[in-house]
């Protein structure tokens, strides 16, 4: 049985340091998730892993299968995820490199499936969703990330948006002035499915560049590649040190 999964974003479709063992495919009630699910040994540690966006990186945010995904981690075991998503900076201290582990999501998404109870309910369902990540797991990313010598934020305000396309600079001066620290394209309604299947769900962002209107240049998906291929080092490397934590 495998606890633990790791859903890749943009920068992480495979996770180096992971051992593979096998690939399956889950067929869910929603459709089919992003790709085969991957089970391999981090650290000799059992994870299921599954990109975000596709192994080939083709399925855009506001494609993503969200629930068939989350669906597909909860029928396979899994208690716990953690997952890794790419962001833009709008606080100071979200500068393109740096990981971040928020612990509050604004949704400013639309029109995506974006709940497991809407059909065949015996009664109304409201999830309680004040704190949205599992604070336990967002210790253990902060306790990991102390153990390895990464510098991390260790707390920080999501800004979800529908994406493909980038945002406008008066965009992120309202994300801004909402009190968002980052902002991604991916972040709900993944958050809030995995608790409505009781989940403990915790993001590590980061950023692979400065929000609209925040840095000196145009963004480029160049740009986005290179910050984010460095970030994913360090990622490996956190998440290691979570296997550790978590079977210590
Ligand atoms: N905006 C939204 N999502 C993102 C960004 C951004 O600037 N960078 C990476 N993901």
């Amino acid at each position: 049985m495998c606890r633990l999964a790791i859903i890749g974003g943009t920068g992480l479709t495979r996770l180096a340091p992971l051992k593979i063992t096998r690939r399956e495919v889950v067929h869910t009630p929603y459709g089919e998730p992003s790709g085969p699910l991957t089970h391999g040994l981090l650290n000799g540690v059992e994870v299921v892993f599954l990109p975000r966006h596709g192994y080939a990186h083709r399925i855009p945010p506001h494609m993503v299968n969200y629930r068939a995904n989350i669906w597909a981690l909860h029928y396979l075991g899994v208690e716990r995820i953690i997952a890794v998503a790419a962001v833009g900076g709008i606080s100071k201290g979200m500068f393109p490199g740096r990981i971040a582990f928020p612990d509050q999501i604004i949704d400013y998404t639309w029109g995506r499936a974006h709940t497991f109870f809407e059909k065949d309910l015996t009664e109304v369902r409201h999830v309680d969703f004040s704190q949205p990540y599992c604070e336990d797991m967002r210790r253990v990313l902060i306790n990991a990330a102390g153990r390895a010598g990464i510098d991390a934020m260790n707390h920080g305000v999501y800004g979800a948006t529908q994406g493909p396309r980038l945002e406008t600079a008066a965009e992120i001066d309202r994300l801004e002035r909402d009190g968002c620290d980052m902002v991604g394209m991916t972040g709900m309604p993944e958050a809030v499915l995995a608790r409505e299947l009781e989940l403990n769900y915790v993001t590590c962002a980061i950023s692979a560049n400065w929000a609209a209107g925040r840095g000196d240049a145009e963004i480029t998906m160049d740009e986005i590649q290179h910050n984010l291929a460095q970030g994913m080092k360090t990622v490996a490397q956190l998440l290691e040190e979570v296997v550790i934590l978590l079977n210590g």
